[in-house]
């Protein structure tokens, strides 16, 4: 794989680090708009008027459908409901400037610097092209007439189950959009902000029984120009091929037209972060020789020895979500960001809940077999009934926690936590931590996007079975370094890469 050289990722991850960064005023006269806004084009109207799937949350989050038996095309209405639960706009609230418009999914900085686009082929309603997401209004545009899936399978070097969906997503990253806020660490924040989306699409697509699968390996070229994207700016992050048919549709050699249309101006100028394009080009690919290694390596993620007494999950396995908890549409409608926490306790069922049903596999292309997973997963229990506080280490093969360190560590977690109050007062804080020798030594360079993007994934699931269960959460940025050595020796060589506080929200 050309990405191999993987001292640009460290260079990358060390220099965007906390504490580090370099300091920072945001300037609110250039404050980016939160949406991509095609000023030439004809919106089409998203129907958004199916019936609720009254699937529970918990159950959606883990029963994707799968097989290569499934034949399922989904049509408009169901196209524009996944959408919605993954990045529609779910909340408007005012404020004395005006009105500010929340999403399905969290995302750093409320800055929603991701943009889905569609490539499809006929569906019902809606004629084969590709065309751009527009949430703002509701409506797609399209970009490009006709059926343009085989660029994506040429890319992705004819994976059945790209060449065989009917519909596929692409997300893409505005870079500035977030970088006026977070610089250079804004390329974190990329994968971050997909992972989240892309869990509320894997339980919509479960909840609504289209079968999908993420792929983070592609030659970036060729999907970007399909999209018309100004690379400099913009890129493709993650494939998602949506539903199955019989057909094969394969890579071919199409012709792509140059496109280029306007769009309204995010800010009054913006600024480059070179770094961030540096790391993009780094971890590119550009031939489908590196797109087949890519998809034919294999991580193992051992789950080391434990040392002393275990606490097991308290699971009823079979029935655990047909009482309390809600349908995936309401746990979407009701998602926030826990602006503060009470200090009390939460359950430790409550806790194997969330934890279990968030752990249970992705369907991606960098996550065979199925299960496999790049990150690990560590606690501060602030407060939960059934288990002493402290810090612990779940394990995932055995899905128990182990007990690190016992201790109040509320101070701790709200230092770790960038200094904020709301690590230090929530119940549970759930640290997300790799191997990143071992990723990149894999996957080179392109294995930063991945596991970076699998943490925003398990970070989006934490979100959605805490609010289903009646909890709240919230997505938090963290001093790298200084977690590690909080973990260690356990996590020693380990890297931060997500951290969501769990807990019970004050009521406002
Ligand atoms: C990866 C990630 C990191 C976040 N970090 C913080 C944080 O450090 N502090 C904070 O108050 N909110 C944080 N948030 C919450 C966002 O500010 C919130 O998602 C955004 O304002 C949108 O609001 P909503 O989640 O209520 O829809 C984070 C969210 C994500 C997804």
């Amino acid at each position: 794989m050309s990405s191999r050289k993987i001292e640009e990722t460290w260079r990358y991850h060390n220099s965007t680090k906390h504490p580090g960064m370099p300091p920072h005023y945001m300037d609110w006269e250039n404050q980016p708009i939160p949406f991509k806004i095609y000023t030439s084009l004809d919106p089409i109207k998203i129907p958004n008027d199916l019936p609720f799937s009254d699937v529970p949350t918990l159950e959606a989050l883990i029963n994707q459908p799968s097989g290569a038996e499934l034949k399922i095309t989904p049509d408009f209405r169901t196209l524009g409901r996944l959408l919605f639960l993954s990045a529609g706009i779910t909340k408007k609230k005012k404020y004395p400037g005006g009105e500010f418009h929340f999403r399905a999914a969290a995302c750093t900085g409320a800055l929603y610097h991701i943009d889905l686009y569609i490539v499809t082929s006929d569906i019902d309603g809606l004629d084969a092209g590709v065309y751009h997401f527009g949430p703002h209004d509701f409506s797609l545009r399209k970009l490009r007439n006709g059926d343009y899936r085989g660029v994506i399978a040429d890319a992705t070097t004819d994976e059945p189950s790209i060449s065989k969906a009917p519909t596929i997503i692409i997300c893409i990253s505005t870079f500035w959009r977030n970088s006026w806020k977070y610089q250079s660490r804004a390329y974190r924040h990329t994968f971050w902000d997909n992972g989240t989306i892309l869990a509320n699409l894997l339980a919509a697509s479960s909840a609504y029984h289209i079968p999908l699968k993420i792929f983070v390996g592609f030659t970036d070229k060729s999907v970007n120009e399909l999209l018309g994207l100004d690379t400099f700016r913009e890129v493709a992050v993650s494939i998602i091929p949506l539903g199955r048919t019989d057909n094969e549709i394969t890579g071919n050699d199409i012709e792509l037209e140059n496109i280029s249309y306007e769009t309204l101006p995010l800010s009054k100028e913006e600024i480059d972060y070179p770094f961030i394009r540096r790391m993009h080009e780094a971890s590119s690919l550009t031939t489908k020789d590196e797109v087949r290694e890519w998809r034919e390596t294999k991580i193992i993620n051992p789950t080391p020895d434990a040392k002393g007494k275990l606490f097991p999950l308290k699971i009823d396995y079979e029935n655990d979500f047909e009482n309390d908890s809600i349908t995936l549409e309401k746990t979407v409608l009701k998602r926030g960001s826990t602006r503060q926490f009470s200090r009390v306790p939460i359950t430790f069922e409550q806790l194997s809940k969330i934890i279990y049903r968030s752990t249970q596999g992705i369907p991606a292309d960098f996550l065979s077999p199925y299960g496999t997973t790049l990150n690990d997963i560590y606690l501060i229990v602030n407060d939960v009934d059934g288990i002493p506080k402290g810090s612990y280490f779940y394990r995932h093969r055995d899905q128990s926690l182990e007990p690190l360190k016992e201790g109040d560590f509320r101070h701790e977690a709200g230092h770790l936590g960038l200094g904020q109050d709301i690590p230090a007062d929530a119940s549970v804080d759930v640290f997300l931590l790799a191997d990143l020798d071992s990723v990149l030594d894999k996957f080179g360079n392109r294995g930063y996007r991945a596991v970076e993007l699998e943490a925003g994934v398990i970070g989006g699931k934490l979100y959605l079975a805490a609010y289903s269960v009646g909890l709240g959460a919230s997505g938090l940025t963290f001093f790298d370094d200084e977690v590690t050595r909080f973990f260690s020796p356990h996590a020693i060589g380990k890297s931060v890469m997500f951290l969501v506080a769990l807990g019970k929200s004050v009521k406002k």
